[in-house]
């Protein structure tokens, strides 16, 4: 089976989870420690703060931000359910923005024209809390048109780089556009702790509410311990840090042999039915997936191909998650077809082929031939 994804994990990172389980000490110690510092270097911010997952990190990034009942927060709606899920927890309203149909993320003319209506009346503009962009699959957004609109009515950025740990535009790092940014170690990024999660941020204040809130409110300086809010108990392991250690000592190398596999893909795809994604100017790519469009005439047989495709034994896998669509949120907010007429047409024919550090150029051929036979 040509797999959807496989984890780098080699021995040394064996060796370290081995290592930090005999040590009898397993839960958010020293290697947490220099778990974030590791993190915090590498997207140039003073803090960065470990939790057990994504989903925990952007929960975490609103609550520092007050977000509460009655709020709103503005949200592509080309994305893992999280993004708008930690939005509704909150008790706030996700407000969708449509996307760029090359690059699948939020596009910024939809933003701007969302936030000049919600920012036309007093009363609505006091509950738009924040806007959460997401560098989908590996590519950042369109940062610099994000930065310009939000500025004009201050409104705090989230970024949501779970899949962008390494990613870059016009030099500057994922991480660096925004008032907190949110990254994942899940098996499917470039590299993983199993379950894990990070919020960096240049803000003192915002980076202590995170760490009191990720442990039961307590706050992270005071001895003998005193909880100064309620909080929750969103902690990563030392094991899953040691993972993280040893993960980050590769992501370079990794990074690359996905660049280099995306390449061969570009290749293959080339003048073939099947559309490779774009790469803006100025972006630097980490390919967290590799996310191909099927013609339209096949969206409606999309599920068949990946079906047919697995017999072959070649993985792969539907794009992301329409997330207005959804039975939760179109039943809560009434969204449908046509609403987001450019993630209708993604989301119907996004394929993610199978990608990862060891794959080889002749599976990325097997995998496009199964998949261009399917396609017919
Ligand atoms: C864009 C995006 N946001 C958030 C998440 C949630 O990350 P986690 O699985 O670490 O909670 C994911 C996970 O795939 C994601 O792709």
């Amino acid at each position: 089976m040509i797999r959807l994804a496989v984890p780098s994990i080699e021995e040394d990172d064996l060796l370290a989870v081995r290592e930090a389980l005999a040590s009898g000490h397993l839960v958010q110690g020293p290697r947490v420690a220099a778990f974030e510092r590791e993190v915090a270097k590498l997207i140039g911010v003073p803090h960065a703060v470990a939790v057990s997952n994504c989903t925990c990190a952007l929960h975490l990034a609103l609550l520092a931000l007050d977000v509460k009942p009655g709020d709103v927060c503005v949200v592509t709606a080309y994305s893992w359910i999280s993004t708008a899920n930690v939005i509704e927890l909150c008790g706030a309203r996700p407000v969708f923005v449509d996307v760029d149909p090359e690059t699948f993320n939020i596009d910024v003319g939809h933003l701007e024209k969302t936030l000049e209506a919600l920012m036309s009346s007093a009363e609505s503009a006091r509950r738009v809390k924040a806007v959460l962009p997401v560098h989908t699959f590996g590519q950042m957004a369109d940062m610099r048109g994000v930065s310009d609109v939000c500025e004009r009515w201050d409104i705090p950025i989230v970024e949501d780089a779970a899949c962008a740990l390494g990613a870059a535009l016009h030099g500057r790092q994922a991480g660096r556009w925004s008032t907190m940014a949110c990254f994942s170690f899940h098996p499917r990024k470039a590299i993983t702790t199993g379950e894990g999660g990070m919020v960096t941020t240049n803000d003192d204040t915002l980076a202590r509410r995170i760490r009191a809130l990720r442990n039961h409110g307590q706050d992270p300086d005071a001895s003998p311990p005193d909880f100064v809010m309620p909080g929750y108990n969103y902690r990563l392991t030392e094991f899953q840090a040691a993972l993280g250690l040893t993960q980050m000592a590769k992501l370079e190398r990794v990074i690359g042999a996905r660049r280099r596999a995306a390449a061969v893909y570009d290749g293959l795809l080339a003048g073939t039915a099947l559309q490779p994604p774009r790469t803006l100017a100025g972006a630097d790519h980490v390919y967290q997936s590799y996310v191909a469009l099927l013609p339209a005439r096949a969206a409606g047989r999309r599920r068949e191909i990946i079906a047919g495709a697995k017999a072959a034994d070649v993985e792969t896998q539907l794009g992301t998650i329409h997330m207005p669509v959804t039975t939760f949120f179109r039943g809560r907010y009434g969204h449908r077809a046509g609403d987001f007429p450019v993630t209708d047409a993604v989301a119907a024919t996004a394929l993610a082929l199978p990608l990862y550090e060891s794959i080889t150029p002749e599976e990325q051929c097997t995998a496009v031939d199964v998949v261009l036979g399917l396609v017919g």
